[in-house]
C-alpha cells in the first residue's frame, strides 16, 4: 500500500495523542508526538540553566539538545542526549514553560526540521500529531485533522490523565489549558491553527473509539481517491 501522512492538529486534551496512537496502530504507520519534542526542549533548557523567560537565551541554545523520537505508536520514547525523558517532560514545571519555548522561531526552525526528517523516513507513513503540522510542518499531508472539545470536556480528559501523578483540580487545570492554548494560538511563528484544507472533528461527545473510527474512515476515503 502507498505510503500516506496524516496530519493531526488541534489544542490540549481534545485527545490527539490517543487517536493519533491508535490510528496508526490499526493502519501499520508510524506516529510522531511533537509536542513530546517541545517538551523535551523545555525540559533540556531548565535542566541546563537556561532563562526561559529570555528568548535570545533560549535561540542561543536551541541547537544544542539531540532530541530522539521512537515512532512505534505501541511503544513510542523520547530521549535527550541519550536520556529517557518520557516522564519528566510531563511535569507541571516543563508543562507550564513549554509555550514560551516552543514561541521561539529557532526552536521551531530546529524541531520543525527533525519533524520533516523523521516523516520522510517513515515507509509505510505516519501519523503526527501537534498544533502547526496540518499548516506548516507538512502542508502536502495526504489527510488532514483538527481536533476540538469544549474547554470543560478538555479540562476533565486532562484531569484524568494527571489523577494519581500530581494533585488537581478541575477548575485550575481548565484554566492552565485555556491559557496555554492562547499562548500558543497568539504567537507569532506557526501558531496553533486549522489548515483551510482540513476537516474538524468536534470529540466533546465523541468516545475516544468513535475518534478513531471517523480518522480511519477519512484515511481510507482519501487512499480510495474519493
Ligand atoms: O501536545 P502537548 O500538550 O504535549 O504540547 C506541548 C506544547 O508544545 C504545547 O503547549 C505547544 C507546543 N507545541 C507546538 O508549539 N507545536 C506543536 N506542533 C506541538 C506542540
Amino acid at each position: 500500500m502507498e505510503s500516506v501522512i496524516v496530519a493531526i492538529d488541534g489544542p490540549s486534551g481534545t485527545g490527539k495523542s490517543s487517536t493519533s496512537k491508535a490510528v496508526a496502530a490499526k493502519l501499520g504507520l508510524s506516529y510522531l508526538d511533537t509536542g513530546a519534542q517541545y517538551r523535551a526542549i523545555t525540559w533540556w533548557m531548565l535542566r541546563n540553566g537556561v532563562d526561559v523567560a529570555d528568548p535570545a537565551a533560549i535561540a542561543a541554545a536551541a541547537g544544542k539538545p539531540g532530541i530522539v523520537s521512537g515512532t512505534d505508536p505501541a511503544a513510542p520514547t523520547i530521549t535527550v542526549d541519550g536520556t529517557d525523558v518520557a516522564a519528566p517532560i510531563r511535569t507541571q514545571e516543563v508543562t507550564s514553560k513549554v509555550s514560551a519555548v516552543s514561541a521561539v522561531p529557532e526552536v521551531r526552525h530546529v524541531i520543525t526540521e527533525l519533524q520533516r526528517s523523521i516523516a520522510r523516513a517513515a515507509r509505510e507513513g505516519i501519523v503526527v500529531e501537534g498544533r502547526d503540522i496540518g499548516t506548516t510542518v507538512l502542508p502536502d499531508a495526504d489527510l488532514k485533522v483538527f481536533l476540538t472539545a469544549s474547554p470543560e470536556a478538555r479540562a476533565a480528559r486532562r484531569s484524568g490523565e494527571l489523577k494519581g501523578k500530581e494533585a488537581s483540580d478541575l477548575a485550575a487545570t481548565r484554566q492552565a489549558l485555556v491559557a496555554r492554548d492562547a499562548a500558543d494560538s497568539g504567537r507569532k511563528t506557526s501558531p496553533l491553527a486549522k489548515a483551510g484544507d482540513a476537516v474538524e472533528v468536534d470529540t466533546t461527545d465523541l468516545s475516544l473509539q468513535q475518534v478513531v473510527e471517523c480518522v480511519v474512515t477519512l484515511v481510507e476515503e482519501k487512499r480510495a481517491g474519493r
